[in-house]
């Protein structure tokens, strides 16, 4: 879908400082997983996830299609391994590698219904049999029906929110796509494993200001 691309493309050209990370840790992971397990971190950023992970002694990989934020996390932190890597498609992980996988405000960037189970299937292939996936998205929000309308006439799809460029020779653009997934929609994607856990947290976007209501969801994979 030209959404995806569009997202991408915004993901590659902003300032690592553009993006809006940290926003969740996953502390539901700490108490469950032991110390030294390999966890791979999706859409990494810059990096402050993975330093979290690293702090609280596991043994992180960071994936991310931003290649600049990637090399700016590697001089801060060598001891966490920092991989290009795009979630749509293959991963160069054997199966089962990883004893958990986080994947925090990810797939809110992934429009396409079938690039989103494809890299669904991807994260789990990697997941090792007792591992845990947690991941964080952005949710519906009443604050975002006007913008769902734009997203549905130019997607086809609902709960997709359009972000414009406000100045500059894009005045006006598409600047990204945002998906706000249900938690029915992402108990579909990792139907493979046990839910062990999903709640709601309503967090204060730093950048616009507004609402951003968060599903948590702890997955099993037996
Ligand atoms: C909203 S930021 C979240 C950063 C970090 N996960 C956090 O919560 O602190 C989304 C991140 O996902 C990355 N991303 C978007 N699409 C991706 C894809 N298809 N594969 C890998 N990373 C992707 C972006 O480059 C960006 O760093």
């Amino acid at each position: 879908m030209k959404a995806d691309k569009i997202n991408k493309q915004y993901w590659a050209n902003i300032e690592s400082k553009e993006i809006l990370s940290g926003q969740y840790f996953p502390e539901e992971l700490i108490k469950l997983l032991a110390k030294g397990s390999y966890v791979l971190d999706v859409g990494c950023g810059d990096g402050k996830v993975s330093e979290y992970l690293y702090k609280n002694k596991y043994l992180v990989t960071g994936i991310d299609i931003k290649v600049n934020a990637l090399e700016e996390n590697r001089k801060r932190n060598s001891d966490i391994t920092y991989i290009k890597a795009d979630i749509t498609e293959k991963l160069s992980f054997a199966d089962s590698f990883f004893d958990a996988v986080v994947i925090p405000y990810v797939f809110v960037s992934i429009i396409d219904s079938k690039m989103a189970k494809k890299a669904a299937e991807e994260l789990i292939r990697v997941l090792k049999n007792g591992g845990i996936l947690w991941i964080c998205e952005a949710t519906y929000s009443k604050d975002y029906e006007e913008r769902y309308k734009t997203g549905k006439e130019m997607t086809g799809l609902n709960n997709v929110a359009i972000s414009v460029f406000k100045d500059g020779k894009n005045k006006g653009k598409v600047k990204r796509f945002i998906r706000h997934y249900s938690n029915k929609e992402l108990d579909t994607l990792f139907q493979p494993l046990n839910k062990l856990s999903q709640k709601q947290v309503n967090l204060i976007s730093p950048s616009s200001g507004m609402k951003v209501e968060t599903i948590v969801s702890v997955y099993g994979k037996v």
